[in-house]
C-alpha cells in the first residue's frame, strides 16, 4: 500500500460567510451521500446546523460510525439518521432507498449524490460495472430513480425539492461513451495512472464518470422542466479541495504521495470546496440547470463560487440520450419522468 500523503493545511476563505447567511432549513429533509469525510461532511455539518433533518448514506464502516458520533456530538440538538449504502452494490442501493422511503413519507427536500471515488484501478464491482462509474454515477442514477416519490411529495408541499449532483473540473475531456456505462467494468483501459497530456485509464475512467454527473444533471433538468415538475436538478464543482478524495487515489495508487503533497497545495480548503453543494442545497436562489462552483473553465480549481449554465459538450439530445438509455440498461429498469 503506498504512503498517503500528508495534506497541506490551508485555510478557509469563503465558507463561514456564506454558510452564516443560509436560510433556516428547519422542517427539511436532506439525504446525503458520502459524509464520513470532505464535502459530503462540511455539508452535513452545515445544513445540520441551520436546522435540516440530516440522512446520511454511508457505506458500513469504523468510519461511517466515528463520523456519525463526531456529527452528533458537535450538534447536539439535530437529527442525522444513519442508512447503510454501498454504492459498490445496486441491492445496497435498493436497500437503503426502501429504508429512506419509510423516513421519508412526508417528503424529502433535498438528495444530494455526492459520494465518490477517483481514479481507482480498472476493476469490475460485483454487478459487473467499472468501480468508478457505478460508485460515482450509475447506483446515484438508481437512487434518484427510487426516491423520486418522495422528492415529489416534497414539492408538493413546499413549491420546490432538489436533486443536486457533484461533478468536477474532470468533466472536461472525451465525449460521453457507452461502454463506461457498460458491464464491461474490469476492460475499460487499465490502470495507467498518468494525467496528462494523454490520460491513462484511471483517469479516463473518472472523467466519463464525472462528465455523466452533468449530463445526468441536463438529462434530468430537461425531463422535469418539459413536465412542469417543481423538482429541481442542480450539479456542483468543488474546484481542488483537500479531502480524503486524493488520499484514497494515493493508497490505490492512481497518485503519488509526494507528486500529491506538491499538488494539493494549489487546492482550496474542503469547506471553501463544499460551498457549491450547499448553495445547490440550500441557496433560496438556486434554480434548476444552474451549474455552481469555482468558475466555470477546466484550470477552476479554486476561489470564490460562481453559478454558470449547463454546458453544451453534454447538455445536447444525443449526451442526454445515451446517459440515460444506458443507466436504464445498467439498472435494468426503466426511469420514467
Ligand atoms: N476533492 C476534490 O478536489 C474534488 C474535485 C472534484 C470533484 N470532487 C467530488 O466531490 C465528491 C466528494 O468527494 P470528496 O472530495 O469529499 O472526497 P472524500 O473525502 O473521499 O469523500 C468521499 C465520500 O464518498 C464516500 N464513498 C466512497 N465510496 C463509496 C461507496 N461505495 N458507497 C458509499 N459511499 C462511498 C466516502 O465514504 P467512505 O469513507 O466509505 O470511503 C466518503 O464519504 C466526489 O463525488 C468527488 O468526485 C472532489
Amino acid at each position: 500500500m503506498p504512503t498517503p500523503y500528508t495534506k497541506p493545511a490551508i485555510k478557509i476563505v469563503y465558507y463561514d460567510d456564506i454558510a452564516q447567511k443560509l436560510p433556516s432549513l428547519a422542517g427539511k429533509t436532506i439525504a446525503i451521500t458520502g459524509t464520513t469525510s470532505g464535502t459530503g461532511n462540511i455539508a452535513a455539518q452545515t445544513l445540520a446546523n441551520k436546522g435540516a433533518r440530516l440522512i446520511l448514506l454511508n457505506r458500513a464502516s469504523q468510519r461511517s460510525t466515528e463520523s456519525l458520533q463526531a456529527l452528533k456530538s458537535k450538534y447536539s440538538t439535530a437529527e442525522f439518521i444513519p442508512v447503510d449504502c454501498d454504492l459498490q452494490s445496486f441491492a445496497s442501493v435498493r436497500k437503503a432507498a426502501i429504508e429512506v422511503a419509510a423516513i421519508c413519507t412526508d417528503g424529502l427536500n433535498v438528495l444530494c449524490n455526492n459520494a465518490g471515488v477517483m481514479a481507482l484501478k480498472d476493476e469490475a464491482t460485483a454487478d459487473g460495472f467499472d468501480v468508478q462509474m457505478q460508485t460515482n454515477h450509475l447506483s446515484h442514477f438508481l437512487l434518484t430513480k427510487l426516491l423520486m416519490p418522495y422528492l415529489e411529495i416534497a414539492a408538493e408541499k413546499n413549491g420546490e425539492a432538489r436533486i443536486v449532483n457533484h461533478s468536477s473540473v474532470a468533466r472536461f475531456g472525451k465525449n460521453l461513451q457507452a461502454k463506461y456505462l457498460e458491464k464491461k467494468g474490469g476492460n475499460l483501459g487499465g490502470d495507467g495512472s498518468r494525467m496528462m497530456p494523454f490520460p491513462g485509464g484511471r483517469w479516463v475512467r473518472y472523467q466519463q464518470t464525472k462528465l455523466a454527473n452533468a449530463a445526468f444533471t441536463a438529462s434530468l433538468h430537461e425531463k422535469l422542466h418539459a413536465n412542469n415538475s417543481k423538482i429541481k436538478a442542480l450539479v456542483a464543482h468543488p474546484g481542488l479541495a483537500t479531502t480524503n478524495l486524493q488520499q484514497t487515489t494515493v493508497g490505490d495508487g492512481g497518485m503519488g504521495s509526494w507528486f500529491t503533497g506538491l499538488f494539493m497545495k494549489s487546492g482550496q480548503s474542503q469547506e471553501d470546496g463544499a460551498i457549491g453543494i450547499i448553495k445547490c442545497m440550500a441557496d433560496p436562489d438556486a434554480k434548476s440547470g444552474d451549474f455552481i462552483g469555482p468558475g466555470a473553465g477546466r484550470m477552476a480549481m479554486k476561489g470564490p463560487v460562481v453559478t454558470f449554465a449547463l454546458e453544451d459538450f453534454y447538455n445536447n439530445i444525443e449526451t442526454r440520450e445515451l446517459l440515460w438509455s444506458k443507466s436504464c440498461e445498467a439498472i435494468a429498469e426503466d426511469f420514467v419522468i
